[in-house]
């Protein structure tokens, strides 16, 4: 079997590996261990000489990492512009934080012929090629064009919209063309899958569209709970609550997560059932992502205020209803605080799928787990119907489900977190990594 190379914008730092977060490296990371890898991108550097400068290799187990700067201007106009401020907020459905310019869009093609020029030197005859996310639409093409002939497959992590809402996309065509240059295309859920194929339709263009859900590596996460639970970092937090129920939310800082209509929610539960006030704390961690783009430092002033607003109206000198932070926690961390929450609280108006969702599941007590309340627009939605489902635009129903979470007697609750761990446990990160590679494998001889 050849190499598999693993091309992405967001390659995991040297360091923590599964750092900064974010779903793509996280997901990716836990499926690669396993088969002689060579994984390229962006190094997360930015520099004026980038351009000059040579691609940098680092050796881990049995994956390659090979990664490069960039300069300011493609980190100005490929990633925060056009990769972030155009097609992140189009496949997301929110087309009026839409902010689109031709020079940009230039920026976006003359950055992915930048990781084509740098990438083909580094390939070998029998390597299987897998790009991912949207910031590389059109390399795939761009391989072709330039003489290479394996397998290519891609990976979308993110949503994809249906027709009515693509077209908004000055040179969707153009967009699409450079994709369908790849054998074999996954996205996260059969929705999205319908919509990318109905887009190809209207052009005329042909291509393999598959649903394939990214999972987690839960054995090794629930390992990881377990250990973290009795930390000494996790251990003062539960301290600190002394006897609180704890609700916890983890999400970077984005529009598509929902957070101002999650603290809305929060905020009605303790409107609605004031016997919680005092005896809950919601815990929001949230690490600010893509500043420089406006539209994320905007939410971020929103939410500040939001947070304030509420911890002013509800909270007493002993009890702050809010705990909220803007800085990233490392994952094994967040394992153990999964663990000691009694309610995941997870409701994005929009996600490709949201790993967060299947790592609370997998870091729960089984004896006396927590309760998942999700939002139907989350990715993990089709996988996961035993969690308590909401309309995060609902803020009663929010509070009506954290109600529910919170008084659920410990036989339901094990049999929902059963059901959902059951899920959680049959498509890993190494099963849909396996999934994937075997169709596009086998869809060339
Ligand atoms: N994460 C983390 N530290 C944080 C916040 C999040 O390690 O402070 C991790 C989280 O555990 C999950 C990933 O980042 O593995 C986020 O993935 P998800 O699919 O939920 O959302 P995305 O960021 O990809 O939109
Ligand atoms: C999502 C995207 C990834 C991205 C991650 C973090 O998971 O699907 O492509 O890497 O968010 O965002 P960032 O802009 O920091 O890479």
């Amino acid at each position: 079997m050849g190499r598999l190379i693993v091309v992405s914008n967001r390659t995991p730092a040297p360091g923590e590996r599964t750092q900064p977060a974010g779903g793509l490296t996280v997901g990716l990371y836990d499926a690669v261990q396993t088969r002689d890898s060579l994984w390229f991108g962006w190094s997360g550097e930015q520099c004026e000489d980038a351009l000059d400068r040579p691609v940098m290799e680092d050796r881990a187990g049995n994956v390659t990492y090979a990664t490069f700067d960039m300069t300011p201007r493609q980190y100005d106009r490929f990633y925060l512009n056009f990769s972030n401020g155009v097609l992140w907020p189009l496949c997301h459905y929110r087309t009026q934080l839409i902010r689109y310019t031709r020079e940009d869009c230039e920026a976006y093609y003359e950055a992915n012929a930048v990781f084509a020029d740098r990438l083909v030197p580094l390939l070998k005859e029998d390597d299987t090629i897998w790009i991912h996310d949207y910031h590389l639409f059109p390399l795939a093409e761009m391989l072709r064009d330039r003489g290479v002939k394996g397998r290519i497959g891609f990976f979308l992590h993110i949503p994809f919209p249906p027709w009515s809402v693509a077209r908004l996309l000055p040179q969707l065509q153009r967009l699409l063309k450079g994709l369908a240059g790849c054998d074999r295309i996954g996205v996260q859920t059969p929705e999205d899958a319908q919509n990318l194929r109905g887009c190809f339709a209207e052009y005329g263009l042909k291509a393999e569209v598959e649903a394939v859900p990214i999972g987690i590596d839960p054995i090794r996460f629930r390992q990881q709970a377990i250990e973290s639970a009795s930390t000494e970092d996790v251990e003062q937090i539960v301290d600190s609550l002394v006897g609180k129920r704890l609700i916890i939310g983890v999400d970077r800082l984005d529009y598509s997560k929902g957070l101002p209509e999650r603290m809305r929610g929060y905020e009605m539960l303790l409107k609605n059932y004031p016997e919680y006030r005092g005896k809950v704390t919601f815990l929001q961690i949230t690490p600010v992502s893509r500043t420089g783009v406006e539209s994320y430092r905007l939410l971020k002033e929103e939410l500040d205020g939001l947070v304030g607003t509420i911890n002013g109206a509800y909270g007493t000198p002993d009890w702050v209803p809010i705990r909220y932070t803007t800085w990233p926690i490392s994952r094994n961390v967040l394992a153990g605080l999964y663990r000691v929450s009694d309610v995941g609280y997870i409701t994005p108006l929009r996600d490709g799928m949201n790993l967060v969702a299947k790592e609370f599941i997998a870091a729960q007590d089984s004896k006396d787990p927590g309760v998942l309340v999700l939002s139907r627009f989350a990715g993990a939605a089709p996988e996961m119907p035993e969690a308590l489902q909401v309309n995060p635009l609902d803020a009663e129903g929010m509070a009506d489900a954290l109600h529910a979470a919170l008084t659920m007697d410990v036989q339901t609750r094990h049999e929902a977190w059963s059901a959902l761990y059951g899920e959680v446990s049959r498509n890993t990160a190494g099963s849909w990594a396996k999934q994937f590679l075997d169709s596009l494998e086998a869809s060339r001889t």
